[in-house]
């Protein structure tokens, strides 16, 4: 199936005795423009979030406090990301079933989607997902 990779980003870092300092330019980072950001906070242990996958949406996640993993299948196979650095970004192109687990206490997860919230663009049913990533 065609669908892009799932990639590391290195968001850029200034170092400072006061406080580090990150930041997102489409220039530097994205190969989409944001259209929503949303996060995901107060999670209580063993909770797991997501279990669907996107039909257009393209995402970037960052643990922007704690850790947490996201589990990524790509129809074929399934794959585990460990995020835990503010400065690292995980990019998520579109038709991977995913979920979110091992959230630490006040982890935080900040999501920058490439598309306006659409329930139509979520696929809930793990079978209808496998189905369509094989016909892609
Ligand atoms: P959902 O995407 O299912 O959460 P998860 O991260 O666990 O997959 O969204 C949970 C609820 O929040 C659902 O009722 C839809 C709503 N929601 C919005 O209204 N706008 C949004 O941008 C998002 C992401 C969710």
């Amino acid at each position: 199936m065609n669908i892009g990779s799932v990639k590391w980003l290195d968001i850029p870092k200034i170092l400072d005795e006061r406080g580090n300092l990150s930041f997102i330019e489409k220039s530097t980072c994205l190969t989409f423009d944001i259209k929503r950001v949303y996060w995901i906070y107060d999670v209580p242990g063993g909770e797991i979030r997501g279990g669907h996958a996107f039909k257009i949406q393209k995402e970037v996640i960052i643990a922007l406090s704690g850790s947490f993993d996201v589990v990524l299948h790509d129809g074929v196979t399934s794959s585990r990301y460990s995020l835990n650095r503010s400065y690292k970004g995980l990019y998520v192109p579109e038709m991977y079933w995913r979920h979110m687990e091992n959230f630490s206490t006040n982890a935080v997860c900040l999501v920058l989607a490439s598309t306006f919230y659409s329930e139509a663009d979520y696929i809930y049913d793990f079978d209808a997902f496998i189905n369509i990533s094989q016909t892609k």
